[in-house]
């Protein structure tokens, strides 16, 4: 049996533990916020919010509780115990019949009011969070990256984490955070992989979702100047099982989502079934894909970089995710294994999503150091910074590849939320530091 510790809170349930039938009739105490407080024909109408779900309470003025309901307002934080009775016109089923409230933080005036413009509610971020939809894209998020864990950790992979000071850019020159370090240049992050290419050695197969700074001055709705990458370096996979396993993340994240966050799916609009049952991801390369851009009227020619508009036509038409594989050497990083049969391409993939487009980059890697050292020159970058990451393949070396997704374009996709501002609790762009 377990023995509550604390009385209190072995009598407290969440929302969401209330509403489920066993409580009926029994008396609780549940702990949250007021969401809306409205005062209708003489009774007060409560709807109290826990991070589980909210219910409601009406409250007449015979009512014990009429006098901490007159004075209670807009998210404040109480204490509710009462009988938990079934009323099928009630949000969620049920209602709970107050004996006692207790206010245990009273809240001003609360700001959210009229205007939700979406600017006026990022300024104010670290309370629009608490609203319906916020609090619904970050339950999803937690789920995406508790999804990720899930899916390498089950099938043997280890965590692993680079640091984040770096002596090298990384992934490309022009993006990067410089910053003084006890009198030396150093770099944020751009990228976990470097590191985690050293550790291939050491742990084989390994993972990370971790912060990675970008100092894009791009203000789409894809870009952040700080996100989360998920990572993942394989030793021994070559190309074709590295595409498998992209896209058997992926799909797991988007069944698991469907699976366990219905409700804030439906909460959102978001069609849960679509991403419960995708069809297998399409594939084309980038040549294929000039071809097609061309013939609707593109401009693109090869060797040209797709962009945002590219990106998006190739893969709405299609409404699934689609890999674009074998992109021109000199588009993309020194560390990409150029293709056998083409070294003009290199072995990488970029998975597109319908309505945002780029969400992974990926690659086999380059064993050939001596051309990577080439390649570094090409890019205005010095090789000599870089002789740690060529040891790799001067002891040792064995095929490995691996991918790093975008976790805010993810849950950008999952919830059809406007930006990827709006899916990390608080955002860092060109323009925004604050709150
Ligand atoms: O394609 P990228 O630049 O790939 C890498 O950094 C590789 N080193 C990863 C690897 O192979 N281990 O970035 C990976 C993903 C992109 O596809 C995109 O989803 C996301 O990171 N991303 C951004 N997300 C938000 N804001 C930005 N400024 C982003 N830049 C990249
Ligand atoms: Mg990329």
């Amino acid at each position: 049996m377990i023995v509550p510790i604390y009385s209190k809170r072995y009598l407290a349930k969440t929302i969401s533990e209330v509403q489920a039938s066993i409580y009926a009739r029994k008396t609780v105490k549940i702990r949250g916020w007021v969401a809306k407080k409205r005062t209708l024909k003489g009774k007060i109408f409560l709807l109290i919010r826990d991070s589980t779900g909210v219910i409601q309470r009406v409250i007449a003025s015979a009512d014990k509780s009429w006098s901490e309901a007159t004075s209670i307002t807009t998210e404040s934080s109480c204490m509710i115990q009462g009988k938990i009775v079934r009323d099928r016109r009630a949000l969620g089923g049920y209602e709970l019949q107050i004996s006692t409230l207790e206010i245990i933080g009273l809240a001003e005036t609360w700001p959210i009011a009229r205007d939700t413009s979406p600017d006026f509610l990022r300024g104010i971020r670290h309370l629009s969070l608490r609203r319906e939809r916020e609090q619904a894209i970050m339950k999803i998020r937690s789920g995406v990256i508790g999804g990720f864990h899930e899916y390498f950790r089950s099938r043997g992979y280890f965590e692993h984490q680079s640091p984040c000071f770096t002596p090298t850019p990384g992934e490309s020159g022009a993006e990067t955070f410089e910053l003084k370090y006890f009198g030396k240049k150093v770099y944020l992050t751009q990228t976990w992989q470097l590191y985690a290419e050293m550790m291939i050695p050491v742990l084989e197969n390994i993972y990370t979702v971790a912060p990675t700074f970008r100092a894009d001055k791009s203000m789409t709705s894809r870009h952040l100047t700080e996100f989360w990458m998920a990572e993942v370096e394989t030793a021994w996979q070559e190309f074709p099982e590295l595409l498998e396993t992209m896209e058997g993340v992926v799909r797991f994240i988007c069944k698991k989502v469907a699976r366990e966050y219905r409700a804030e799916l439906t909460l959102l609009g978001k069609d849960w079934k679509y991403f419960a049952t995708l069809p297998k991801f399409q594939r084309i390369t980038y040549r294929e894909a000039i071809v097609e851009l061309r013939k609707s009227g593109f401009n693109t020619k090869f060797g040209d970089d797709l962009g945002i508009k590219e990106e998006k036509f190739l893969v709405n038409k299609r409404k699934i995710p689609i890999f674009i594989t074998h992109y021109p050497t000199k588009l993309k990083a020194f560390y990409m294994k150029r293709d056998p049969d083409d070294p003009e391409q290199v072995l990488a993939a970029d998975l597109m999503i319908p309505g945002i487009g780029e969400l992974i980059g990926s690659s086999e890697r380059s064993l050939d150091f001596k051309d990577v050292k080439k390649r570094l020159k090409l890019s205005k970058e010095d090789p000599k910074k870089y002789e740690f990451y060529f040891d790799l393949s001067r002891y040792g070396k064995v095929p490995h590849s691996g991918f790093g997704l975008g976790i805010e374009r993810l849950v950008m996709w999952l919830t059809g939320a406007d930006s990827v501002k709006d899916c990390i609790a608080f955002p860092r762009t060109p323009t925004r530091i604050n709150p």
